[in-house]
């Protein structure tokens, strides 16, 4: 089973977000695709209510629970909306929000008393990446972000190198590959019931094909490919 996340952003409007959303609902899959759509958050819950044979996942949701909190999503509006999945430290909210991997740490943690399978952005910038430091910086960010002594249930890793997304750069199978096994390895000191890797950065429709021989990947978290029907339709039966 392949995950394809469709990280929708800000890119669409309500009327686009449920457009898109009831294409997807109305279109057959093939069977070892798992889509899960990610919209806005004023589209999720209607979204949700209105397409039952579409998966969701939020695209945040903040550390505070209910209560005098202006602005913030509470983790709630997703579990009691019955939201399975949901992103956690992605890259813009860590760039614009100035989310930390102590946040990330925390709002992982919450995930533990709901059913939702938490996905977790991880990835370095380009200076990293030219520095050759790409794994001591995802091992310090693995290492601030889960504990040793937590006994975690299904969670999904996705690596993003920064300057892959939304820039058309892609790192090559081979890198990416690499990638995988390590954080793999790093985290076999964890405890997970299921541990998936998943990649983000650039996945677009001719790039795909490519990208699907890596074997360690169990799916792909993609952007600005995925509000565009031609990407969709790759995954049709
Ligand atoms: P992109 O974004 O596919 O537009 O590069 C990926 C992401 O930010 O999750």
């Amino acid at each position: 089973m392949k995950f394809i996340i469709f990280n929708w952003k800000s890119y669409l409007n309500f009327d686009e977000s449920n457009f898109l959303t009831k294409f997807i609902s109305k279109t057959k899959f093939k069977n070892k695709y798992n889509l899960i759509v990610a919209p806005s958050s004023l589209a999720l819950g209607f979204l949700k209510n209105k397409y039952k044979n579409v998966n969701f996942s939020g695209q945040n949701f903040d550390f505070y629970g209910k209560g005098g909190f202006t602005s913030f999503m509470p983790i709630s509006d997703l579990s009691e909306n019955n939201i399975n999945y949901a992103l956690i430290g992605h890259s813009e909210v860590r760039q614009y929000r100035k989310e930390n991997n102590s946040i990330v740490n925390l709002k992982l943690k919450l995930t533990l008393d709901t059913k939702i399978t938490p996905i977790v952005c991880l990835g370095e910038d380009l200076n990293t990446y030219k520095k050759k430091l790409t794994t001591d910086y995802l091992k310090k960010q693995i290492i601030e972000t889960f504990d040793k002594n937590t006994q975690y249930k299904e969670v999904f890793i996705a690596y993003e190198p920064l300057w892959a997304i939304g820039s058309g750069l892609v790192p090559t199978n081979d890198e990416i590959s690499k990638i995988a096994d390590f954080i793999n390895f790093f985290l076999k000191d964890y405890s997970f019931k299921k541990l998936k890797i998943l990649y983000g950065g650039s996945v677009n429709s001719e790039n795909l094909e490519q990208l699907s021989k890596i074997k360690e990947l169990d799916g792909f978290l993609v952007g600005s490919a995925s509000i565009k029907k031609s990407f969709i339709n790759k995954f049709k039966l």
